[in-house]
């Protein structure tokens, strides 16, 4: 949610972005199938030709290009560096899910760029997260999605390879210690709500589901910061309520990962092959944020309310999503949002294609012969 503004403080410094200068994988690993799959589950990397995303401030990336203490800059949607479609700048300047998949596929389309709402096409594109949205809002923005990628010509949205990022949860949960209906079965049903839209009306489609994150980890960073402080009294209610525990906001994201895995494990969106849902659970067992060296807050990950990502932060998570794409179900890494350095993940040789519950299991059959 994006709170209306009581302070401004108007000192700004440089704003810190993580890139991977000169990243690649073996000429083999980049390219595309010598025909079009025809399954979801022998999709390489650069087959994808089209990407979109539903979700809230984190997708739209409200604050993401503000610079540090730049509070009014919260309200700016910086849907050009969030971390699943943001296509600003390169790989080299600043990972996103869609500046790696433009290395495999210059051609790629769809990522939103620079500034602006959701409605504005000329920079959201596929890009339909809408600030303060929560999982009742999925099937709302996945007709919208639908709609946009029927009515622009530039997309054949029957052929094309489409991937489309999920990232919600965020607003439920900070409204869950006030609402009997923030149940984690209310949150699992809303999203199979919109997967199911999506799996009735786009053919060759892998939908990308991010794992829910303990927000009781945005506490840690901002205990010293009073205009955060402040800030959360308005964009999540539940985070800053002393009557709700860590324990109570760990053990209840818990329960809504559950319903993630659920939705995954039930098969009902492997019924066709072309279309699946491949659960990221990064965030799962993330229990740190991110540290300087020195073991204080690092708060670059942070845009400057000290809860929505910050360009830094966009990145590093981008990077553990990206690996966890690589890695098969059942082997993700648990991701870590204090970064060292670690590599970028490629396509594995014996099954170059993004990992799905199917090619996780045996990937044999899926390998063209
Ligand atoms: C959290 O979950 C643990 C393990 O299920 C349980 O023992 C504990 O009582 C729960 N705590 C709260 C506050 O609900
Ligand atoms: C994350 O990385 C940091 C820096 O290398 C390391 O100190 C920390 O133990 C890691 N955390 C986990 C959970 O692996």
């Amino acid at each position: 949610a994006v709170p209306l503004l009581c302070s401004l403080i108007s000192a700004t410094a440089a704003l810190s972005y993580l890139g991977m200068p000169g990243w690649s994988c073996s000429d083999d690993l980049m390219k595309r199938s010598k025909t079009v799959p025809t399954s979801v589950h022998s999709l390489r990397p650069a087959d994808i030709d089209i990407i979109g995303a539903l979700g809230d401030s984190l997708t739209a990336a409200n604050g993401a290009g503000a610079e540090t203490n730049d509070i009014l800059g919260v309200a700016i949607q910086y849907r050009g560096l969030t971390f699943s479609v943001g296509g600003d700048k390169t790989l080299d300047e600043h990972i996103s899910l869609a500046n790696v998949l433009k290395k495999f596929n210059p051609n790629l389309f769809g990522y939103s760029i620079r500034t602006g709402s959701a409605n504005v096409w000329e920079t959201a594109k596929l890009n339909a997260g809408i600030p303060g949205a929560d999982a009742s809002d999925m099937v709302g923005q996945a007709n919208d999605l639908i709609r946009r990628l029927k009515e622009h010509p530039e997309i054949d949205y029957l052929n094309q390879w489409k991937l489309i990022h999920i990232f919600i949860g965020g607003n439920d949960m900070c409204a869950w210690c006030r609402y009997s209906s923030e149940t984690a079965e209310n949150y699992r049903d809303n999203i199979r709500k919109a997967v199911q839209v999506l799996q009735k009306e786009l053919p060759r489609t892998i939908v990308i589901l991010v794992g829910m994150v303990d927000i009781s980890l945005m506490r840690r960073a901002d205990a010293d910061h009073k205009v955060c402080l402040r800030m959360h009294q308005s964009e999540c209610s539940c985070e800053v309520n002393p009557d709700v525990t860590d324990e109570m906001l760990s053990n209840e994201t818990k329960l809504y990962i559950q319903a993630q895995h659920e939705l995954e494990d039930s098969g009902e969106f492997d019924t066709a092959d072309d279309f699946t849902l491949a659960i990221q659970p990064f965030f799962e067992g993330v229990d740190n944020i991110c540290r300087n060296p020195d073991g204080t807050p690092n708060m670059d990950f942070f845009a400057p309310d000290c809860f929505h990502f910050g360009a830094y932060g966009h990145a590093v998570v981008a990077k553990n999503l990206w690996n966890n794409m690589m890695q098969p179900k059942g082997s993700k890494a648990v991701g870590n949002l204090t970064d060292t350095g670690n590599p970028m993940l490629c396509p594995e040789t014996a099954c170059p294609f993004i990992r799905t519950t199917k090619n996780s299991q045996d990937c044999t059959k899926y390998i063209a012969p």
